[in-house]
């Protein structure tokens, strides 16, 4: 294993189903796009691809495009000369070139803007680029691996993604599975993440979770995935005083407090109420209407879990059905 590269962890049926086709994709030399949920492993998925590749001893660059400006993103891809700009005092390289022979992993490609679209697909389909400030074309040999967490196509609809980067991109398409899709994952990775935490403080060895962590687990929906798990049972592990007794307490929300404070300035959760005392108010509607929108907000924060939702609004899981039915609401 290359000292890079993370432990990959799983055995549902799902995960394995992924895991062939990561190494089936990683032995062509073609454009991989990764989707799926925040956390899914969709970066640990992008370094498989590459050290599982004839690649893997050359470089794999890395560039999150939605942590960086529109005016940065171009120079950082694609390089400049000196005096391309204002501050480009001196020749720099962008990440194209020095991926060469290597892997690019663009991650929340989603969010690049037209014009860097077409010079990404003119790169795909002709390897071929010039850094800002130079008209001198440059050659490179480089393996794309993109990923995205929204759904691309349907930015491709709406004009935001070209359709045309979208084709080339999607040779292979991996889709990474939720962790409420793969239950059967999410006690070996929580004891991976827990020995890892314990050797870490230093502890001889890590005694276990209780029955009832474990049930715990199991229930939670995970809406943050691998990282969000990744995150409480590492907490449940440093929080824990007694190294040779199983964890017994899991914090789910770590912002769960009294005093914790509400709203995030101003949200939307306290709509001006109408005022039956100088305008007529159709009480019988308008509740409704109050009922509709908080039950499709509580269902967005449970990504569409309906049970979850239901215990956010204090009601049976028939009751919630009940509801969805009278406002002709669909799962998701
Ligand atoms: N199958 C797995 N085995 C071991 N660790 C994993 C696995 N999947 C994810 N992880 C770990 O979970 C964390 C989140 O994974 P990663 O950063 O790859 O997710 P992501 O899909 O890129 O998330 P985001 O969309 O938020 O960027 C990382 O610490 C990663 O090492
Ligand atoms: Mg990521």
């Amino acid at each position: 294993m290359n000292r890079d590269e993370q432990p990959v962890i799983g055995e549902s049926p799902a995960f394995l189903e992924v895991m062939d086709q990561v190494s089936r994709a990683a032995a062509l030399n073609r454009p991989v796009l990764i989707v799926g949920e925040r956390g899914t492993g969709k970066e640990l998925v992008a370094e498989r691809l590459h050290f599982l590749s004839q690649r893997w001893d050359q470089p794999l660059v890395k560039l999150n495009c939605a942590a960086i400006s529109e005016a940065l993103l171009e120079s950082e891809l694609f390089g400049h000369e000196a005096g391309a700009f204002t501050d480009a005092t001196q020749r720099r390289l962008g990440r194209f070139e020095i991926a060469h022979r290597g892997s690019l992993f663009l991650d929340e490609l989603a969010t690049t803007p037209l014009t860097v679209q077409e010079k990404i697909l003119r790169i795909i389909e002709y390897g071929q680029f010039e850094r800002l400030g130079s008209s001198r074309t440059i050659s490179v040999d480089v393996r794309l691996i993109g990923a995205a967490n929204v759904d691309l196509p349907e930015l491709a609809e709406q004009g935001r993604f070209r359709a045309d980067l979208l084709d080339r991109l999607a040779f292979d398409v991996i889709t990474l599975p939720p962790l409420r899709a793969r239950t059967e994952d999410i006690l070996p990775l929580a004891e991976h993440f827990a020995m890892r935490m314990s050797r870490e403080l230093g502890h001889e060895l890590f005694a276990g979770f209780s029955r009832s962590v474990v049930e715990q687990l199991h229930q939670h929906a995970w809406p943050g995935n691998v990282r969000e798990l990744k995150n409480v049972v590492e907490r449940a592990v440093y929080r824990h005083d007694n190294p040779e007794a199983p964890v017994r307490r899991l914090v789910l929300d770590p912002f769960h407090s009294p005093w914790r404070p509400q709203g995030a300035g101003g949200a939307p959760n306290h709509p001006d109420l109408p005022d039956p005392g100088s305008k007529q108010l159709d009480l019988r509607a308008w509740l409704n209407e109050q009922e509709k929108t908080l039950v499709e907000q509580a269902l967005a924060a449970c990504q569409g879990h309906q049970a979850r939702a239901a215990e956010r609004l204090s009601l049976t899981y028939d009751q919630l059905r009940g509801i969805l039915r009278k406002h002709n609401l669909s799962a998701r």
